[in-house]
């Protein structure tokens, strides 16, 4: 019998049917399982629809060999796993990349420019493995380990403790430390444990894991503190979050603190003077891979200095003072099935390569991304050759690359394996879910519906936009089971302020729906109390969740904080026309508010139908106004807008910037009868001025220092 997984479904036999249906059956049973954990989901959504479609066309074939239980009937929400969430008192952040050596030298520069440090200027960095763990962080007060923590989505993660004591390098008690103190750092497992654990596994007919990472995951967020106790985790400390005095002055000396008070820290954790040294001790790690024991899958570099950091700060989600810079990625060759198009949430026709399922770097590929109709065709943005100029054909022998958790890439084609008669790929000029043409812009790569509210796929994509985790967030909705409402016809849920109506639809539907399969009477119930528990939800959330092209999480929480409440905002977004006007001008004065994205946000609320769909939404809604972050309180400058011009002596402007932003003021380039506060420097020029003319307060950096409490 040939590897069932590779086989085409038309070709199968009985015996590969039987083999393939098994296999899918537990990967989608654990990828579900993975996929509600949330933590270490490991498919990504379009493998996993690309596994059920694969398990559904074998039932189809052998309607005999369904599974009773086959995830083609599965359409309800996973049962919640009952971990209680814990609010991170400092956010655990993630890492920016680095994926080359002319990467590091950029991330040196950033530092130094910010910091306003010349190039030869000595500036020490610490360089150390990253593991492929998951993340975790202890608190201890007084010594005693009182909260463990996954990382969740930075700001909450959840409660582990109980599994958290079962493993062995993570101490009880300590003795020394500071009184409260937060130690973060990776949950791991062996690579030969690992193997052990999935042939124990195996032989019990237990699930198994696809690699350390998975098994590392899977085994600490077990409801059953007694199985994690099973399983052989480990734990290094490489950062701390909360802490009631420093550790020490440098990063060096806290991980050589952390250590002496009975954490385990990597050994390959040394300092290193300039970027050559840091690329020296990345081949030197990169030597030692293979030898360690544990995947790691990059280098981490931090700046050394711990007042450096704190004046390096953080943007939304990535410290300025770290970078991981990443081994190469993981290649494999398979054959590339069907082009497929996609069409997402703003209308973007992508096309998905399926491809014969293949391996690479321990997970099973079955899809990688072609971005766009240049991209096939083997032209760059600018009309250039990318692989050498060859197109990319269905039935072409491709090969795949993973980089970190990114989709897969296809980096090369084979032409000599072409088969005959095969022909260039025509991308569609209409929208293959609505028929709608499909329009290219000049200047975008991208070719778009042009259907809006009107296409079925923009309208799913936007639900499942809204109720993900940095929207609405609602439990037990998720993206699957917005899909199944959307094309559900006795309850159907076609835009976000249908979610809000469905526990007030008529009787006979809800019934319904209790007694659909996956459903039940207590998870309907629940899930309606979930959705009335988010009617109470923060601006921020309210501006990102509706899907509006070119506005991310970021730039909600800007816009957010500077309107202040939805009443405001929807005015002025009511007021502006673009490229004019008083309300447009104050739009773009917001920092991290471009041209485009201000554009898309004003459209949208000028188009009839996007402008109903809101209206319908909010009405259903309890909106939050922004309140300033607790820890600017007391902070002088807390809601200012101010203006830096001029030059600055004793920090750099974006520096500058940072740090008012930290702060709570909000930072334009422009003086307006808005501004607060202007802070002049030698050579201000026709800022001052008008500042002058407009009676706004102006002091010179060492006033605003002493403003901020930093001489
Ligand atoms: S430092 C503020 N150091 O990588 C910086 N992270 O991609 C926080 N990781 O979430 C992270 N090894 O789970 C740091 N030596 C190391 C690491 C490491 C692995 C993980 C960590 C983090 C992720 C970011």
């Amino acid at each position: 019998m040939a590897d069932p997984q590779t086989i085409a479904v038309e070709e199968m036999g009985e015996d590969d049917a039987r083999a393939e249906l098994a296999r899918l059956a537990d990967l989608l049973a654990r990828a579900n399982a993975a996929y509600h954990a949330e933590d270490a989901p490991i498919l990504s959504d379009a493998d996993f629809d690309a596994a059920k479609r694969r398990n559904t066309a074998i039932e189809t074939r052998f309607p005999a060999l369904k599974h009773a239980d086959s995830a083609t009937d599965q359409i309800g929400a996973a049962p919640s796993d009952g971990f209680a969430k814990v609010r991170h008192r400092v956010r655990m952040l993630s890492l920016g990349n680095a994926f080359d050596a002319d990467d590091v030298r950029d991330f040196d520069g950033r530092v130094r420019s910010f910091l306003g440090l010349a190039p030869d200027a000595p500036l020490t960095y610490i360089a150390e493995p990253k593991i492929d763990g998951l993340s975790l962080t202890l608190r201890y007060e007084n010594g005693r380990l009182i909260e463990a923590a996954t990382r969740g989505d930075g700001s909450e993660g959840e409660n582990v403790t109980a599994n958290a004591r079962k493993i062995d390098d993570i101490p009880q008690n300590i003795t020394g430390a500071p009184d409260i103190l937060e130690v973060r750092g990776e949950v791991y497992m062996d690579q030969a444990d690992f193997a052990a654990l999935n042939q124990r596994q195996g032989a019990r007919g237990g699930k198994t894991f696809a690699n350390p990472r998975n098994a590392a995951a899977g085994s600490l967020r077990q409801l059953d503190p007694g199985i994690t106790a099973e399983r052989p985790l480990k734990f290094f400390a490489y950062a701390w979050g909360e802490v009631s005095a420093p550790l020490a002055a440098t990063q060096m000396a806290a991980i050589e603190r952390l250590a002496a008070l009975g954490f385990k820290t990597n050994p390959l954790t040394t300092r290193v003077d300039g970027t050559e040294a840091m690329i020296a001790h990345y081949d030197k790690i990169a030597e030692q891979r293979a030898t360690l024991g544990y995947d790691i899958d990059g280098v981490v570099y931090k700046v050394d200095d711990l007042a450096l950091q704190e004046r390096l700060g953080y943007r939304s989600t990535t410290p300025r003072w770290a970078i991981a810079h990443k081994f190469p990625a993981e290649l494999a060759w398979t054959r590339l099935d069907v082009i497929d198009i996609q069409v997402g949430r703003t209308g973007a026709l992508s096309p998905v390569a399926r491809l014969i399922p293949v391996t690479v770097g321990g997970v099973v590929v079955s899809n990688a991304t072609l971005h766009n109709e240049d991209y096939i065709a083997g032209r760059d943005s600018k009309g250039g050759e990318i692989r050498g100029g060859k197109d990319i054909r269905e039935g072409d022998w491709v090969q795949v690359y993973r980089a970190g958790d990114v989709i897969p890439k296809i980096a090369d084609v084979d032409l000599s394996k072409r088969p005959e008669g095969t022909r260039r790929y025509v991308f569609p000029d209409a929208c293959p879910e609505c028929g709608s043409d499909a329009i290219r812009e000049e200047g975008d790569a991208v070719r778009r519906c042009t259907g809006g509210l009107i296409c079925p796929a923009q309208a799913v994509e936007k639900l499942k936009h809204f109720v993900s985790r940095a929207a609405f967030d609602i439990e037990g909705l998720g993206a699957k089971q917005v899909e199944a409402f959307y094309h559900d016809d006795t309850l159907p849920v076609r835009e976000p302020a249908d979610i809000f109506t469905l526990a007030s639809r008529d009787a006979q539907a809800l019934a319904k729906l209790r007694n659909r399969d996956g459903w039940g009477e207590r998870s309907a119930d629940n899930l309606f109390a979930a959705i009335d528990e988010r009617r109470k939800i923060a601006l921020p959330r309210v501006i990102f969740a509706l899907g509006i092209r070119h506005v991310g999480e970021n730039a909600a929480n800007l816009i957010a904080r500077h309107y202040g409440d939805w009443d405001s905002f929807e005015r002025a977004m009511t007021a502006a026309t673009p490229g004019e006007g008083a309300a447009w001008e104050e739009l773009l004065n917001i920092d991290g508010v471009g041209a485009t994205m201000a554009a898309s946000l004003v459209t949208t609320f000028h188009q009839d139908r996007e402008r109903a769909s809101i209206d319908r939404l909010i009405a259903e809604l309890d909106i939050q106004p922004v309140v300033a972050p607790s820890s600017t309180d007391g902070s002088p400058v807390a809601g200012k807008t101010v203006v830096f011009t001029g030059s600055l002596e004793k920090m750099t402007r974006a520096e500058a910037k940072a740090t008012a932003e930290r702060l709570g003021a909000k930072v334009s380039g422009s003086v307006s009868a808005k501004t607060d506060l202007v802070i002049a420097g030698p050579g201000a020029g026709s800022k001052a001025k008008k500042a002058e003319s407009l009676g706004v307060e102006m002091i010179d950096e060492d006033e605003w220092l002493a403003l901020i409490g930093e001489t």
